[in-house]
C-alpha cells in the first residue's frame, strides 16, 4: 500500500502542485498521513501532515513549498504509528525518500547504522534506506552508485523514489514487488500506478529488481545486475473515466447503483473460450477478502456445473503451508486491483512449483496479475474508488458464472436478464435505507445463508464491519447452532438470505431457531419465500431469480444495508479507518 509520486519539473513548473495532483489519485492506497519534499536552491525541504491529503494541502497553503523536483507520499502505516513524525518523505542529511513496502531486514540495518552514528528520528523501517543512502554519499560515491549499493543490502518489498539536494533535476527510483510506473510526457515522473503519472502519454512499468534515473527529458533504466537496459515503453490507453461522484453523496453508493450496467458490460466483453477447462482435473482459486468470497461462490458453481473439484484458498495462507498442488490444475487468481501482494505471491508459487495454467480475473487493466497469468479476464466494472469493493465483486461473480455455466444454454440465456433484475433490486434502495435504522446502533450483527449464499452472508458481514465498524460475522445457517447462536439476543440483528430454493425449508428452520432467541430477524427472500416465512420477521422481497444467479443479486441489498448503516453512523464510508484499496504488503 502507500502511494508514491515524483515529478521532475521544467522551468517555472509548480512541482509541488503537480505532485499533490498525483497524490490525489493515490489516496486509495492509504490515508494515514501525506507528505511532499522538494529540492529548492540546493536544499531538501519538506512538509508532512497526519491524516488525509486535505490536511497536507491546508498546511501547504500556510507554508508554501517550491522546488525543481519533488516527491510525495500518501501512507498506510506498517511500521510506526500514523504520526507526522513517521510520515514520508523521510529525510537524511542531503536527501529525501518515499517508500511503499516493507524492509524486512531493517532491524539489522538500523543497528549497523546506529553504530556508525546515524540517529533515527522515526519508527519506520523506511528510515534505514535514507541513512544507508546518505552513508554511501558520505563515502564520496555518486547518487546512482550509492543507490545501487543500498539495493544490494535491503531485503523485502519496495517501491522507492529518492531526491538529492545536489541534483536539482533528478529522481532515482526502484522497485521490488511493489508497483512503480515511470511516465514520459511534458514532465518526466514516477507513480505507484498509471493514473498517478497522467497526463503522461507513455509508461514503462519497472520490473522487479530494476531501477531508473529520471531527469528532465530522459530516463535511464537498469536491470537487477545494474546494467543499463532498453525500456519497454507502452502507450497509455486508460479510459479517463468519469471519476465524479455525480448526484451521489459517496462513491460507494454510486458504485453500488452502477451494478446493473457494470454487470451488463462484463457479460458483453468476455467471451469464454470453451477449451479453457480441457484436461483440467482440479481448479485452484487464490484470492483475498471480498475477492475470496467471490471464489467461494465459484466453488459451488464449478463443482455443480463443471463437475471439477475446486479448492478456494486464502492467498496469504496458501504458500506458507506446503500445499499439494497436484496435476492438471487450473489456477484462478481473483483480484480487483491486480496488485494484492498475497494473491500475486500465491500465484507465483503455483507457477514455480507446478506447470499449471493461470487465469486471472482482474478489474485494473495492465495490473501486475496480468503479467504473471496466461489469460486475464477483465471485469468491466470501471474504476472502483470506494475502498469497500462492490461493483467489482458482482463483476467478478459475473465472469465466474460465465465460466461455470458456459455449457448450459438455458442458463446462459437466463443470464442475459440479470442486469434487469439488478435494476429492480436497486429500486429497493429506500426500503433498505429505512431498514438500516434498525441495525445502525447495534454493536454486533449476524448474517446467515446456505449453499452459494453462505459466502454472500460473509460478504454482507464484511461490508458492514469495514465501513460501519459494527462487528458482524457471516455463518452457514446450519452452522449457527454449533456455537454462534450464543451471540443472539433481542439487540442483535440476524440477517438471513432465504430465497425460495431447494434449501428453503432448511434455512427457514434455522430462522425459526434464531427467532426463538432474538427479535430483530431480517430476511431477504423472494415472493414465494415471503409467503412461508414467520410473520414476526422483517422481509425484503427481491425479484425471483434462477437459483444459480442468486449470489449476484442477493449481495446488492447487503451492500446497500451496510452503506446506509455506515452513513447513519457518520463514518467516512469511502475511506474507512485503517483500510486501503490496494494491499501491497503481506
Ligand atoms: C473489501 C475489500 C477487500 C479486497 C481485498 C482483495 O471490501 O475490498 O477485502 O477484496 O483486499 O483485494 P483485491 O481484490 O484487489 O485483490
Amino acid at each position: 500500500m502507500c502511494g508514491i509520486a515524483g515529478v521532475v519539473g521544467k522551468s517555472n513548473d509548480d512541482v509541488v502542485k503537480k505532485v499533490i495532483e498525483r497524490l490525489e489519485k493515490l489516496e486509495y492506497r492509504g490515508y494515514d498521513s501525506a507528505g511532499v519534499a522538494v529540492v529548492s536552491n540546493g536544499q531538501i525541504e519538506r512538509l508532512r501532515a497526519v491524516g488525509k491529503l486535505r490536511n497536507l494541502k491546508a498546511k501547504l497553503e500556510q507554508n508554501p513549498l517550491s522546488g525543481s523536483v519533488g516527491i510525495g507520499h500518501t501512507r498506510w502505516a506498517t511500521h510506526g504509528k500514523p504520526t507526522e513524525n513517521n510520515a514520508h518523505p523521510i529525510v537524511s542529511e542531503n536527501l529525501a525518500i518515499v517508500h511503499n513496502g516493507i524492509i524486512e531486514n531493517y532491524k539489522e540495518l538500523k543497528f549497523e547504522l546506529q553504530k556508525d552514528g546515524f540517529i533515527f528520528e522515526t519508527e519506520t523501517d523506511t528510515e534505514v534506506i535514507a541513512h544507508l543512502l546518505q552513508r554511501e554519499i558520505n563515502r564520496g560515491l555518486s547518487s546512482r552508485k550509492s543507490f545501487e549499493n543500498v539495493l544490494k543490502v535491503i531485503e523485502g518489498s519496495y517501491a522507492i523514489a529518492a531526491i538529492f539536494s545536489s541534483l536539482p533535476n533528478t529522481i532515482i527510483a526502484a522497485r521490488q514487488k511493489s508497483p512503480l510506473a515511470v511516465g514520459f510526457g511534458d514532465n518526466m515522473c514516477v507513480g505507484s500506478d498509471v493514473s498517478s503519472i497522467l497526463p503522461c502519454s507513455e509508461v514503462v512499468y519497472l520490473e522487479d529488481g530494476e531501477y531508473v534515473e529520471i531527469t528532465e527529458d530522459n530516463a535511464l533504466f537498469f536491470n537487477k545486475n545494474f546494467q543499463q537496459v532498453k525500456p519497454k515503453k507502452q502507450k497509455i490507453s486508460i479510459d479517463l473515466e468519469n471519476t465524479d461522484k455525480g448526484e451521489y453523496s459517496h462513491y460507494m453508493l454510486k458504485e453500488i447503483m452502477e451494478q446493473s450496467s457494470t454487470i451488463r458490460k462484463t457479460i458483453l466483453h468476455n467471451k469464454i473460450d470453451k477449451n479453457i477447462f480441457e484436461g483440467v482435473s482440479r481448479i485452484l482459486i487464490l484470492a483475498c477478502g471480498t475477492s475470496h468470497h467471490a471464489g467461494m461462490v465459484a466453488k459451488y458453481w464449478f463443482e455443480k456445473f463443471l463437475k471439477i473439484p475446486t479448492d478456494v484458498e486464502i492467498a496469504s495462507e496458501y504458500r506458507y503451508r506446503s500445499p499439494i498442488i497436484g496435476e492438471n490444475v487450473l489456477a484462478i487468481a481473483i483480484t480487483q486491483s491486480g496488485e494484492t501482494i498475497d494473491t500475486l505471491e500465491a500465484t507465483e508459487y503455483v507457477r514455480r512449483y507446478n506447470n499449471s495454467k493461470v487465469v486471472a480475473i482482474a478489474n485494473v487493466k495492465n495490473s501486475a496479475i496480468s503479467r504473471i497469468s496466461d489469460v486475464t479476464f477483465y471485469t468491466e466494472a470501471g474504476i472502483e474508488i470506494g475502498v469497500a469493493s462492490t461493483k467489482a465483486f458482482t463483476a467478478q461473480l459475473t465472469i465466474l458464472a460465465e465460466l461455470a455455466f458456459h455449457n448450459y444454454d438455458f442458463l446462459t440465456r437466463e443470464f442475459q436478464n440479470l442486469p434487469t433484475l439488478c435494476e429492480e433490486t436497486l429500486d429497493l434502495q429506500n426500503e433498505i435505507k429505512d431498514l438500516a435504522k434498525r441495525i445502525c446502533s447495534a454493536s454486533s450483527a449476524i448474517y446467515l445463508g446456505r449453499g452459494s449464499l453462505y459466502p454472500i452472508a460473509m460478504e454482507g458481514a464484511l461490508k458492514l464491519k469495514e465501513i460501519s465498524y459494527i462487528h458482524a460475522e457471516g455463518f452457514a445457517a446450519g452452522e449457527m447452532k454449533h456455537g454462534p447462536i450464543a451471540l443472539i439476543d433481542d439487540d442483535t440483528p440476524v440477517i438471513c438470505l432465504c430465497p425460495h430454493n431447494e434449501l428453503f425449508e432448511k434455512t427457514s428452520s434455522n430462522i425459526q431457531v434464531a427467532l426463538a432467541r432474538g427479535k430483530n430477524v431480517i430476511i431477504f427472500t423472494d415472493s414465494d419465500g415471503s409467503k412461508f416465512l414467520p410473520p414476526e420477521t422483517t422481509k425484503i422481497v427481491l425479484p425471483k431469480i434462477p437459483e444459480e444467479f442468486a449470489p449476484i443479486l442477493y449481495v446488492i441489498p447487503l451492500q446497500l444495508l451496510a452503506y446506509y448503516a455506515a452513513s447513519l453512523r457518520g463514518t467516512d464510508v469511502d475511506k474507512p479507518r485503517n483500510l486501503a484499496k490496494s494491499v501491497t504488503v503481506e
